[in-house]
């Protein structure tokens, strides 16, 4: 969309498999798209605005991981420029909905036919959770099974990790849409420069 805008647009994912389907996005031929992560980026290359959606954050589980993407954002930003995420609120337990019965959903693909697609949690620890996701195509017996942990931080631990590695302004949305954040907001969309 921000391409279809007239934005000079770069995208970043280590998953080729993402790329593909980013790329048949409208807009998608006018991004440059970079198979890795953000050390794949030139290292003199700077930006107004680095934005990290689907929840990327929540996969960086340890402290150290975290300052490192951060140090490493803060050095491709222009003067001014912001860093934009959303994480999932831990007040909000999401993975309490997280249940074959609550999150199952059923896909009509076009090439693969009906799929069928739900979560389980698996374990449940202060501000990490493990959980599945299964998968059955075209009614297969055995679904394919992906397993992932995500870290679960709150808005006053973003903050200091964001402080911690040089951010000043960190102010806090409730929604991409752009609603005021509160205690009972289920995403944390954290805006930083
Ligand atoms: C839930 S998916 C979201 C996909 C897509 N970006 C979107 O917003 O719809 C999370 C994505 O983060 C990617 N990812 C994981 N580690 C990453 C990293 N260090 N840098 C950039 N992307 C990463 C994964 O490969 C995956 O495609």
């Amino acid at each position: 969309m921000l391409a279809a805008r007239g934005h000079e647009v770069t995208g970043i994912d280590p998953a080729a498999a993402m790329l593909d389907i980013a790329r048949q996005r409208p807009g998608g031929e006018k991004v440059r798209w970079i198979d890795g992560d953000i050390l794949a980026v030139g290292t003199a290359e700077c930006f107004d605005l680095v934005l990290m959606t689907g929840h990327v954050f929540q996969v960086f589980l340890d402290d150290d991981q975290v300052l490192a993407v951060f140090s490493s954002v803060r050095r491709h930003l222009e003067d001014g420029g912001r860093l934009v995420f959303e994480s999932r609120n831990p007040l909000a337990r999401a993975w309490e909905r997280w249940t074959p019965e609550q999150s199952f959903r059923t896909i009509e693909h076009p090439a693969m036919g009906t799929v069928e697609t739900w979560h389980e949690v698996i374990d449940v620890r202060v501000g990490r959770v493990s959980f599945r996701t299964c998968t059955r195509v075209g009614g297969q017996n055995k679904p394919t099974i992906s397993q992932s942990t995500l870290a679960f931080r709150d808005h006053a631990e973003i903050e200091r990790l964001l402080h911690k590695t040089g951010f000043a302004d960190v102010s806090a949305l409730g929604g991409w849409d752009g609603q005021s954040f509160s205690a009972r907001s289920s995403e944390i969309i954290t805006i930083a420069r």
